[in-house]
């Protein structure tokens, strides 16, 4: 039987009881990302790849794509009557919407529009990336509300645009994937309660920056490397370069992502808002770890929008023994 997203949250999701807006941020989520997903399948044949000859406020080069997924986002959640407003990666500051006055607006959505946009030109996966939470906020919009850590998450997930497009979600009760099915252009439940295995042989890590990790980011790499056969040794090496299709193989197949501090960058490279804390959350719900070498992701306070942190996760007794080399 076909389950739909919908079904779905009618059957299984009680929370949607008391957040009756969570549903319709939903639609408008599918909505944009179904849109992004057709594009995305077409981008050589609609003169969409390339950079958008702009840099965002992180420095970093856009593609056409970034500003094509990020437009039709806003314009999705700015129809619902539940969102307040939202902030995303590729943008300096965040948007209140114009109903952002109204009481019924108690909902925010963070996003990375198209996570891992280098790797568009390549046709490799990437994806949007999203969280939504609740305004703290009454009346007019703050950045305050946009700086709740990750544990005041109501609901995060992303949409995978790979070798099938995957919308992995959780609302805090367990993790789950829905696949579109282009045909009927529907989510479809694919994946019901994923849960990464505890230990998986699987390191994936930039090797690139060798030189400048710390000391206990290279003893770890030591450690996946070294030929002890009875605990699965040497790991295998994966990484895409795109956060997305990382941590979605190493969620549903184990392993351990790392992207950490480097002596050029202290705080890695990562957006906590937009990239660790939605997927710590959907890793937590499914049974894995996550931490920035030191403290739990979640946890962070955050004190600006587009602030960077360090992260492990994956595997449970990975991400472990990854905390017992600092
Ligand atoms: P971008 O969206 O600018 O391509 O960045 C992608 C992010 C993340 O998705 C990925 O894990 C990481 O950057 C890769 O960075 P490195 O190339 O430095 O390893």
């Amino acid at each position: 039987m076909k389950i739909t997203l919908d079904n779905f949250f009618n059957e299984k999701e009680s929370i949607l009881a008391s957040e009756k807006g969570l549903k319709e941020i939903y639609e408008k989520l599918e909505e944009a990302t179904k849109k992004i997903s057709n594009v995305v399948n077409h981008a050589a044949l609609v003169g969409i790849l390339g950079k958008a000859d702009k840099e965002n406020i992180q420095g970093e080069e856009v593609m056409k794509l970034d500003e094509l997924s990020n437009d039709w986002l806003i314009e999705s959640l700015k129809s619902s009557k539940y969102c307040a407003g939202v902030a995303s990666e590729e943008m300096e500051t965040f948007i209140a919407f114009d109903q952002s006055d109204n009481d019924e607006a108690q909902y925010i959505v963070l996003f990375d529009p198209l996570d891992g946009s280098s790797n568009i030109d390549t046709c490799s996966a990437i994806g949007t990336i999203f969280s939504i939470y609740k305004r703290i906020s009454k009346g007019k919009l703050e950045l305050a509300d946009f700086l709740q850590k990750g544990n005041d998450i109501l609901s995060a997930g992303y949409v995978i645009y790979g070798s099938s497009t995957i919308l992995v979600y959780s609302m805090g009760n367990g993790s789950h994937a829905f696949t579109l099915d282009q045909k009927e252009n529907e989510y479809l439940l694919s994946h019901e309660h994923i849960q990464t295995p505890a230990y998986t042989p699987i390191l994936s890590i930039n090797f690139g920056y060798y030189n400048i990790y710390e000391k206990s980011v290279i003893d770890f790499c030591h450690w996946c490397l070294d030929a002890d056969k009875s605990s699965k040794h040497p790991f295998t090496q994966r990484y895409i370069g795109s956060m997305v299709a990382d941590i979605h193989r190493n969620l549903l197949k184990g392993g351990i992502f790392i992207y950490p501090a480097t002596t050029e960058s202290p705080n890695g490279k990562l957006r906590l808002q937009y990239e660790c804390n939605p997927l710590s959350f959907i890793q937590k719900q499914a049974g894995g770890k996550y931490t920035n070498g030191s403290h739990d992701i979640l946890e962070i306070e955050p004190t600006e929008l587009h602030q960077r942190v360090p992260i492990a996760l994956g595997s449970s007794d990975l991400v472990d023994k990854y905390i017992s080399f600092k």
